[in-house]
């Protein structure tokens, strides 16, 4: 199977332009089996408030989402794409699973970045896993990295491969998904974002450097940090079903749960 993201730098605002950029992207190429494309890929990032936020949502199910079912119909891929998801008055920073049949299913972003808490509410939804073809996935919106419950919920539900979108703007998780990887023994594909949004007061710088990390940790699709386009590679899913550190841990059947709860953290704060 073929895993890969693109790597680009959303204009903010300009829907059909991101939309188009994507297509450009994809045309003529061998397409993967799995693509995975940034955080909120369509709108970009810094919106101003609530108010700006809203007029750029969307229903899933809408207009962009039916365009994107067309590409994945038009490549016969699956992709996972950061959406900015509107559920009557609330907003969603969410990711959107689709292939050209349809949506597969959605992931609303659980741990709210900075000033995303003034306009989305977070994610209800928990970490749902899908299948595609056999393999199991589950998808992580950008900041879910550093709480490693996340990850580690979505491999305990059986996810192989997670589909990672970002808009990575401080410098730590193309370094900690090594560790994500090998904790889990699990396939990470971080599609993150390029360039720099500056408006309505604010400045983000986002990081690029998307990758591909497999269960023992090694990078084995890198690119730079202003690099943009669509890169791929072939994995064997199966890879991450196998929890084995040493012949003797089993990284899922070792862990201790019963130790794990400390019932006196709060009081001792
Ligand atoms: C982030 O969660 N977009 C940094």
């Amino acid at each position: 199977m073929d895993v890969g993201f693109i790597q680009f730098s959303p204009v903010f605002a300009e829907t059909s332009s991101n939309l188009q950029t994507i297509k450009n992207m994809l045309n003529n190429r061998r397409v993967p089996d799995i693509l995975v494309l940034p955080e909120l890929a369509l709108t970009g990032y810094t919106f101003a408030d609530y108010k700006e936020a809203y007029s750029l949502s969307e229903e899933i199910g809408g207009t962009l989402t039916e365009e994107l079912i067309k590409i994945a119909r038009e490549y016969r891929t699956a992709m996972a794409v950061g959406f900015l998801e509107r559920d009557e008055k609330k907003l969603y920073n969410s990711s959107i699973l689709l292939s050209g049949e349809g949506v597969i299913g959605v992931y609303r972003k659980v741990h709210l970045f900075y000033k995303e808490k003034e306009m989305f509410e977070p994610g209800d939804g928990g970490f749902p896993v899908f299948e595609i073809d056999g393999v199991i996935v589950g998808l992580l919106v950008c900041f879910d990295w550093i709480f490693p419950e996340a990850m580690r919920t979505l491999a305990l539900k059986g996810a192989d491969i997670v589909l990672h979108s970002a808009n990575l703007v401080l410098p730590y998780y193309q370094d900690a998904a090594r560790t994500r990887a090998i904790e889990n023994r699990i396939f990470i594909v971080l599609a993150n974002r390029t360039g720099v949004e500056e408006r309505a007061g604010m400045r983000n710088e986002f990081t690029g450097g998307s990758e591909i990390v497999a269960p023992g940790g090694e990078i084995i699709c890198k690119v730079g940090s202003t690099q943009e386009g669509l890169f791929s590679v072939s994995i064997d899913p199966e890879r991450s079903r196998n929890k084995k550190a040493t012949e003797m841990n089993d990284l899922f059947k070792d862990r201790r749960e019963d130790q794990y709860e400390d019932r006196n953290y709060r009081k001792s704060r």
